[in-house]
């Protein structure tokens, strides 16, 4: 038997009406407020990182902008309880990020959103090391997500980063039904103009008021564009810092 939220969902796409006109009018499932769990005992029953060992994964952090400044900047702005990246790769940027909140005597948590299948760049030449390389195919399936849980590991981050190995609307969806927000929200996944508008419409309501939503290529046409469509139906002003732009959540 069809919901009722259902219903009214199919009744107005028969009327033309699409999921982005009817998006500021849907409720989120699931629990409404935040209960400060922890991510990690929320979604892992074994610790990922036990019996695990690096030794097989040489140091190899290399990604883009991770080790920017803004993630300093943005950090003493919001000073986050907790903060969700989508799109890790090595693990670069969570890095930079935990390093940070470690130089401020923060035990704020950060949750790493990634397939670590890559995006659709990593995949379209076979003689790029950075890229398709580095997703380091082993039976066809790429390995890239021990080499982050090793530069994790390394660092002796594993208290703090926590990896939801799924992709990104998948793991907003979770975060809304669990009641889940962040203060601190990083958009580094996908660069095609759809993809970051869709990560952008999900995260957003999972930032917390006051908090942040932030990304990586402005320079890209797909990211650019993505955020400056978001931002204009939102009416949110664009700012930037360093190489980030960010969008911030009023309280
Ligand atoms: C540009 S890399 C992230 C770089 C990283 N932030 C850094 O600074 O090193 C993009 C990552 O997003 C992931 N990704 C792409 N689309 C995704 C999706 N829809 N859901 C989850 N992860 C995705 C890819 O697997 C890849 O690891």
């Amino acid at each position: 038997m069809p919901s009722i939220h259902s219903l009214a969902k199919s009744l107005a796409y028969r009327c033309g009406f699409s999921l982005r006109r009817l998006r500021q009018a849907k409720k989120l499932v699931g629990k409404d407020g935040d209960t400060g769990e922890r991510v990690r005992d929320l979604l892992h029953r074994r610790d990922p990182y036990s019996n695990f060992d690096p030794g097989s994964w040489p140091d190899d952090v290399a990604g883009w902008g991770s080790d920017s400044p803004a993630f300093g900047e943005l950090i003493d702005l919001i000073r986050p309880a907790r903060v969700i990246e989508v799109g890790t790769w090595k693990g670069g940027s969570a890095l930079t990020m935990a390093r940070e909140l470690s130089a401020r005597n923060s035990d704020a948590e950060i949750v790493c959103v990634d397939t670590w299948l890559g995006a659709l760049e990593m995949w379209m030449d076979l003689g790029d090391d950075t890229r398709y390389g580095a997703l380091d195919l082993r039976h066809g399936f790429p390995s890239l997500y021990y080499r982050f849980l090793a530069n994790v590991a390394r660092a002796g981050e594993q208290d703090r980063i926590t990896p939801f190995p799924v992709p990104s609307v998948t793991a907003a969806q979770w975060c809304a039904l669990r009641g889940i927000r962040a203060d601190l929200v990083y958009i580094d996944a996908s660069h095609e103009e759809d993809d970051v508008y869709q990560d952008l419409v999900v995260w957003w309501d999972q930032v917390r008021a006051g908090g942040v939503l932030f990304g990586d290529d402005w320079t890209w046409d797909g990211v650019r564009l993505a955020v400056q469509r978001f931002a204009g139906e939102e009416r949110l002003t664009v700012r930037h810092s360093h190489d980030k732009w960010f969008l911030k959540k009023e309280k």
